[in-house]
């Protein structure tokens, strides 16, 4: 596969191509409802592109002055182990490396064995001093 065909463009995906490819990528689904108010609000983001398909994504998050989330990390998995996601997280660790304030938080949570990926741009496990908590908001029952 040649490396050159696949374009960086910092752009974040449509929540149309955005919700597909958090499926491919065997992320948690999100709704395009969901996709389409949370998406706007995108500090920074990246798509990776091949003929004009979104094969990987990335993008930060936040207020834009204490606290930035690195989230929404895919690559295809046709594409994956072939450093795209370093081409990812290279382009999101120059903005923040810009933009960031000094005494920012920067925090991600990192599946499996993507915190390889994620060490190589210095962040640290915080376990057990702190860890990450979540729930997921259940879809609204009809009136
Ligand atoms: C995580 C993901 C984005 C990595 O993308 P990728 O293009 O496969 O990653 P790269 O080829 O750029 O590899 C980057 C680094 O990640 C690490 N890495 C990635 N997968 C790894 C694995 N399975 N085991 C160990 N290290 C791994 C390696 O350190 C690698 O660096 P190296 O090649 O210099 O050793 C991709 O696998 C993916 O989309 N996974 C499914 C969705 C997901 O889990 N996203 C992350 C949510 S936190």
């Amino acid at each position: 596969m040649a490396e050159e065909h696949i374009q960086l463009v910092e752009h974040f995906p449509d929540a149309d191509a955005y919700c597909r490819l958090r499926a491919q990528a065997g992320m948690s689904p999100k709704t395009l409802e969901a996709a389409r108010k949370g998406l706007p609000n995108t500090l920074y983001g990246v798509s990776l592109t091949r003929d004009n398909e979104v094969i990987g994504m990335g993008r930060i998050i936040g207020d834009g002055g204490c606290f930035y989330t690195v989230v929404d990390i895919a690559v295809a998995p046709a594409y994956q182990g072939r450093g795209l996601g370093k081409r990812i997280m290279n382009a999101l660790d120059a903005w923040l490396r810009q933009n960031a304030e000094p005494s920012a938080y920067v925090t991600l949570v990192a599946d499996g064995e993507a915190r390889h990926l994620y060490a190589k741009y210095g962040f640290v496990e915080t376990a057990p001093a702190s860890v990450n908590m979540e729930y997921i908001v259940a879809p609204r029952l009809p009136d």
